[in-house]
């Protein structure tokens, strides 16, 4: 069975796997590059990285449409749950067997304050272990950090990694992480839909690829990747 994954700009990706929708970092409101509204995204579970806007999004409103499940860490689902929206906390370093596969919450090099000032824990990302065993790293916001060499041992079928600087890694060393991690593949995303995360994406893929070897998909926004 194979893997698709969406990328919905900025930060916001499908991962379809079996029969379950899951949508990482649901912005879709007030996102430039937004390939959809959140009215018309359907999801069985939610992913929340951390607490910026730019990442919770429409979480809530998508959440509580669908009747979907929201996984994050266990701050920012005390805050989606008073909110009355269902959700399973993790935490950092934890994984658990979902329905959909086993997932795991991994550290991330960022901040996490919630949209309203609310303390949204540590911020995190996502190691996803699908049932035909296919892993999926979603770093979310994060600066290089060493440990990602502990996160590509699991052996990464696809990385989809902030390259935008200025919140998060930038260009050289969103290289230096592809070094770390090792995976097969690579989406970058976090970069463009700002002016200050502005970046030649096509420059960095073919650094990464003449250095490295691994394919960089550059999705469009709305475009889907199957693995
Ligand atoms: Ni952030
Ligand atoms: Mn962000």
């Amino acid at each position: 069975m194979t893997t698709e994954i969406t990328w919905y700009g900025h930060a916001a990706i499908g991962i379809k796997t079996g029969r379950f929708s899951i949508l990482v970092d649901p912005f879709f409101t007030g996102n430039p590059q937004a390939s959809s509204k959140h009215e018309d995204v359907c999801a069985d579970y939610l992913l929340v990285s951390h607490g910026h806007g730019d990442h919770v999004g429409d979480t809530v409103a998508i959440a509580k449409r669908t009747g979907a499940t929201v996984i994050s860490n266990a701050e920012i689902c005390g805050w989606l749950s008073r909110q009355g929206v269902k959700t399973h906390g993790q935490h950092l370093g934890g994984g658990y067997h979902h329905p959909f596969g086993y997932l795991k919450m991994t550290f991330a090099l960022h901040g996490s304050a919630l949209p309203d000032g609310s303390n949204g824990g540590n911020p995190g990302g996502f190691l996803l272990t699908t049932p035909e065993n296919q892993k999926i790293y979603c770093a979310g916001d994060t600066g290089l950090f060493g440990d990602m060499r502990l996160i590509g041992e699991e052996g990464l079928d696809l990385a989809i990694l902030p390259i935008g600087d200025n919140y998060t890694m930038g260009p050289d060393d969103a290289l230096r992480a592809v070094k770390l991690l090792s995976p097969k593949a690579i989406i970058p995303i976090h970069y463009n839909t700002f002016p200050v995360i502005k970046q030649d994406v096509q420059d960095w893929a073919q650094r990464v690829t003449s250095e490295t070897g691994i394919s960089v998909h550059l999705l469009k926004p709305g475009d889907l990747l199957t693995i």
